[in-house]
């Protein structure tokens, strides 16, 4: 018999240069507004390439929350948004005052299309929010010609894309807003943090100044200390500097940690292959390159009660999971007393959120770690198919 091992979901992947990094920035005296968040910044617009623009802020939901603001989306106004996300992507919405409308996915990939976005389009509807599900790329040439013809704004939530490209250009680049998530199960992590980005220079210092206050200038532009107007409202989701030097110094091993999470998710989708009952959700497009952030398997079994078993199943070997994502947010709670849920409304967000297993792919997993999840999962499913 195979000895048990413990494989956790997720394990942050954190290096003694990180700790270093994080040192450097106690010994010295600048917590906050200093040379870290500006430099993280520019690092990661050359990491994502095209030009961008980047601001650093304290979460994904932060950078979603600007996006809105920034682009004046309000009351009266609707966004389409995924039914299978995390809440924050709707979330966002609400918090300005508009109705995210909620649009069903595609069954490979777990993403929205420009067919089925095009479906939820009113003369309400101002923007289109996509997630980058699990990861994979949106196709979006399509998405963003449909918002040119509808005069559309498009945010791109890539709190699970780091890496992802489409054509080369890396996800958050081809909308309006890029929304970024450095929290700890993510690609890389600064703890808690995010980052705004943007091909506009415009957007990237509007969102600079929103989510500092309002403040008209930084405090490098204050001629005399502690002087400036506030020409706006703002908010305070500013990224301070220890996380900052966390995000730099793991930025700097992107490269590895995405290689080792493309490997990984091979490995195992490769073992996988064949299972009974059971596919795996990839990027089908050969111009999306997927940034593995996990690997979802998905139940082909009518048992609501059978994703849950093997969940059990998988944890009582030891072996950590996820689920991508819990329940269709239409179907959560807050959206379903506000909005009214319609049962058979979005078929596909149902099945993925009831019946997919999300499996590790990060860079904590050793060979032998894939091998044991692959001989549990296929003892399970055989078992019981
Ligand atoms: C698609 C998506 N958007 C937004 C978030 C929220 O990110 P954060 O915790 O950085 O606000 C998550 C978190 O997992 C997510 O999966």
């Amino acid at each position: 018999m195979t000895p048990r091992r413990e494989i956790p979901f997720a394990r942050p992947w954190i290096t003694d240069e990180d700790r270093r990094a994080v040192a450097r920035v106690l010994e010295g005296p600048i917590l906050a507004h200093g040379p870290e968040g500006k430099a993280f910044e520019a690092e990661f617009a050359a990491f994502l390439g095209d030009g961008a623009h980047c601001v650093s802020v304290s979460s994904c939901m932060a950078a979603l929350h600007l996006a809105y603001v920034h682009l004046g989306i309000g009351p009266g106004n609707e966004v389409i948004v995924p039914a299978l996300t995390h809440v924050a992507t709707a979330h966002a919405v609400e918090w300005v005052g508009a109705r995210p409308v909620f649009a069903d996915c595609d069954p490979a990939t777990g993403n929205l299309t420009a067919d089925r976005i095009e479906r939820c389009v009113t003369p309400r509807t101002r923007a289109i929010s996509v997630v980058h599900f699990a990861g994979i790329p949106c196709t979006m040439p399509a998405i963003v010609d449909l918002a040119r013809d509808r005069g559309l704004a498009v945010v791109e939530d890539c709190a699970l894309a780091v890496g992802a490209r489409y054509d080369g250009r890396h996800v958050g680049l081809f909308g309006d807003a890029g929304c970024f998530s450095f929290y700890p199960v993510k690609h890389l992590t600064t703890g808690e943090g995010g980052m705004f980005v943007s091909r506009h220079a415009g957007a990237a210092e509007k969102v600079a100044r929103l989510r500092a206050f309002g403040v008209d200038r930084s405090h490098s532009e204050r001629k005399i200390p502690g002087m400036y107007d506030v020409p706006s409202l703002g908010l305070n989701y500013r990224m301070a500097e220890i996380p900052a030097a966390l995000g730099r110094s793991q930025l700097a091993r992107a490269p590895e940690i995405l290689a080792r999470r493309e490997k990984n998710f091979r490995r195992l989708q490769e073992g996988l292959a064949g299972l009974p009952g059971v596919c795996v959700l990839d990027a089908v497009d050969p111009r999306a390159r997927s940034s593995f952030y996990c690997l979802s398997v998905l139940l082909d079994s009518t048992d609501p009660g059978r994703r849950d078993g093997v969940v059990s199943a998988l944890a009582a070997a030891g072996i950590g999971t996820s689920v991508y994502y819990p329940k269709p947010v239409p179907r959560m709670r807050y959206y379903r007393d506000r909005y009214g849920y319609d049962e058979g409304a979005f078929p596909v967000a149902a099945r993925i959120a009831d019946r997919s297993v999300a499996l590790p792919v990060g860079p904590h997993l050793a060979e032998e770690d894939i091998a044991y999840m692959i001989e549990t999962l296929r003892k399970e499913l055989e078992a019981r198919s």
